[in-house]
C-alpha cells in the first residue's frame, strides 16, 4: 500500500454486528479529523485462513479480532506478542508494510488501565484478589494481575477444572475455590473481577452472596451491559469502589487504534457517551 492511501481497520468477528469497536475507532477518528476508515466485517470461521492475508493488499493496516477468531488468528499470524502467547488468544492484529502479519493481546492492558483510571490509588501488591470465571477474558485478567504483583489470586469457577487448568497454566499464586464457597472468600479481598457472563443483559445473574465485600475494595465487572450489574450494585451499597466493564473496552482499542492510525486517543466521559448512544 502507497503511503497516500486511507488506512482502512475493521473487527473481524462470526457474528460481529453487535460489536462495539465501530463506534469507539469511528468516534476517535472524527475527534482527531484523521483520515481512516474502521468497519465491522463478519468472516466466517473456515474463510478466516484464506481471507486475512488478503486484508493488506486491500489497504487494511489492521484489525481487531473478537469471538469465534482470537484462537484461530494466532495459527495464522507471522509474530505474536509475548502477552498474546501467555493468554492463548489475540484481540489486535497489525499488517505490516513488509506483509506479516503481527497479533497482539490488548485485553489485559484495557482490564488494567480502566482500573487504574478509576481508581488510581489501588495498589495491587497490598492483598489478594478474587476472579470469578474461568474462561477467555480469565486469562487476560490472570495474566495481567499477575505481572502487576498481585501476592494471590482466589480463583472460583462453575466448572472446577477450568480454574484447575489456569492454575496449572499461571502457577502458585493462584488459588482455586468451590464455586459454592466463593461467598466466603470475598472479605479477603481488595480486589474482586466477574469474568463470567452472569449480570449480563439475558444471562442468569450471579447468585454468590455477595454481602462479604469489603468497604473500599474495588469490584471490577467486565459485563458492560447492563453497565450498573447487580454485582456492581451491592459492591457500592456495600461501600466497595465500583468500575464497570465498559472501560475496559474502550482501553483495550487504545494500542490499536494508535498503531494504524498515528494518534494516541484518550479515554474519556465523551468517548463513553459516544459508544452508548
Ligand atoms: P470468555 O472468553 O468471555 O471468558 P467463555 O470462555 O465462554 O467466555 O467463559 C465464560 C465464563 O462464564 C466461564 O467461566 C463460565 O463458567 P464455566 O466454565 O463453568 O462454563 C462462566 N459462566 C457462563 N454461564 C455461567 C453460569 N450460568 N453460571 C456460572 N458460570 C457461568
Amino acid at each position: 500500500m502507497s503511503d497516500s492511501k486511507i488506512p482502512l481497520a475493521a473487527v473481524i468477528g462470526h457474528p460481529v454486528a453487535h460489536s462495539k469497536s465501530p463506534n469507539v475507532h469511528g468516534y476517535w477518528l472524527r475527534k482527531y479529523g484523521l483520515k481512516g476508515h474502521y468497519i465491522p466485517m463478519d468472516i466466517e470461521p473456515e474463510k478466516l485462513a484464506d481471507l486475512l492475508p488478503r486484508l493488506a493488499d486491500l489497504g487494511f493496516v489492521g484489525a481487531n479480532v473478537t469471538i469465534p477468531h482470537k484462537e484461530k488468528v494466532m495459527e495464522i499470524a507471522d509474530l505474536i506478542t509475548d502477552r498474546a502467547t501467555l493468554i492463548g488468544a489475540a484481540n489486535t492484529l497489525i499488517f505490516r508494510k513488509d506483509g506479516r502479519i503481527h497479533a497482539d493481546n490488548t485485553d489485559g492492558y484495557g482490564f488494567i488501565e480502566n482500573i487504574r483510571q478509576t481508581v488510581p490509588d489501588w495498589n495491587p501488591r497490598t492483598g489478594p484478589a478474587v476472579v470469578f470465571g474461568a474462561g477467555g477474558a480469565s486469562r487476560a485478567v490472570l495474566a495481567t494481575l499477575l505481572d502487576v504483583g498481585v501476592p494471590q489470586i482466589l480463583l472460583t469457577n462453575r466448572t472446577r477444572i477450568r480454574a484447575e487448568k489456569l492454575k496449572e497454566d499461571f502457577g502458585n499464586r493462584i488459588q482455586v475455590v468451590e464455586w459454592v464457597q466463593a461467598g466466603n472468600v470475598l472479605e479477603d479481598a481488595d480486589l474482586v473481577v466477574n469474568t463470567t457472563s452472569l449480570g449480563m443483559t439475558g444471562k442468569p445473574e450471579m447468585r454468590v452472596p455477595l454481602d462479604g465485600l469489603k468497604p473500599g475494595a474495588v469490584v471490577n465487572d467486565l459485563v458492560y451491559s447492563p453497565l450498573k450489574t447487580r454485582l456492581l450494585a451491592t459492591a457500592e451499597e456495600c461501600g466497595c469502589r465500583v468500575v464497570d466493564g465498559l472501560g475496559m473496552l474502550l482501553h483495550q482499542a487504545v494500542p490499536g487504534f494508535e498503531r494504524w492510525f498515528g494518534k494516541r486517543p484518550v479515554v474519556d466521559d465523551a468517548v463513553r457517551a459516544a459508544v452508548l448512544r
